[in-house]
């Protein structure tokens, strides 16, 4: 899956929605998904950041997409029901859904963790995922082939000193994804997996690592191919996995 070749209409009229569309990985699948046929619900906190990537899928002739400025550090239920409100009018399904953003918090030992700080990746990397899935869920159902991916970590498969928080919120990430899978099993058409992106060279690496060469880890551009296959209808089996986007 790692060297998946998406075929160009692999996602064709299909309405995907990314959460952290703005930057990094998530604007890399938002834009990858719209040159393969799908229109895509660019949700970030930065409008401005947003448009840029609108304006990429443009003037790229990809499907028109949209725009959903919503900061997931301050959002609350009545924001993610006009959410699903407004893709039931616009559309009357939702086909997948990317669940993306995150922050990384502080690295730093459980003992000094701030916890003011600790709350805040909570709220954007936990609680916030399972509000939108719960407001989004009844829209998936109305696909004949739904597929939410969550994105976790491999601090969030085994714990590791300092991540915190992070590594925490993506242990709970993985609860999340195979709690709905268990939840969703034979219900209907909706599959739940998570990827594991591994090291990608984004804003968030550079953070993490400060004294890494960005050129010695993959772009996002390198990572697509899970990316893609668990969107497409070739993953209709596919379900309750956690999944690595590089190989180890
Ligand atoms: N890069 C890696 O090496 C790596 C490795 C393992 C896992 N991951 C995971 O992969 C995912 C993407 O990471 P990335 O490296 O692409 O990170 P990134 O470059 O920092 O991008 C994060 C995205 O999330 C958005 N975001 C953050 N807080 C938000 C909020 N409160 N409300 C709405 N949007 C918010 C950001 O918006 P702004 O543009 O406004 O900042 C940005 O679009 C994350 O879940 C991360 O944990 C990454």
């Amino acid at each position: 899956m790692h060297n998946y070749q998406a075929p160009n209409d692999l996602l064709s009229d299909k309405i995907i929605l990314v959460t952290g569309a703005s930057d990094g990985i998530g604007k890399e699948a938002a834009i990858s998904y719209a040159r393969l046929g799908a229109t895509v619900v660019l949700l970030g906190r930065s409008q401005e950041k947003l448009e840029d990537v609108y304006d990429l899928i443009e003037s790229a002739g990809g499907p028109q997409p949209a725009i959903v400025p919503l900061n997931l550090e301050s959002a609350v239920e009545q924001d993610y029901k006009q959410l699903a409100d407004t893709i039931e009018q616009e559309f009357g399904r939702l086909d997948g859904l990317l669940l993306n953003a995150s922050i990384l918090g502080d690295i730093t030992p459980i003992e000094s963790y701030p916890v003011e700080q600790w709350a805040r990746v909570m709220q954007i990397n936990v609680n916030s995922q399972f509000a939108i899935t719960k407001a989004l869920l009844p829209l998936l159902k109305q696909s004949n082939a739904g597929s939410i991916i969550f994105t976790t970590s491999s601090v969030g498969r085994k714990g590791r000193a300092h991540w915190g928080a992070y590594g925490v919120s993506k242990f709970a990430t993985e609860g999340l994804m195979q709690t709905l899978t268990d939840e969703l099993e034979n219900t209907c058409a909706v599959r739940v997996n998570c990827i594991n992106p591994g090291a990608t060279r984004t804003a968030m690496r550079a953070n993490a690592y400060p004294a890494e060469d960005p050129a010695t880890v993959c772009h996002p551009k390198d990572i697509m191919g899970l990316y893609h296959f668990l969107m497409g209808n070739e993953s209709l089996d596919t379900k309750g996995q956690s999944l690595d986007a590089q190989p180890k």
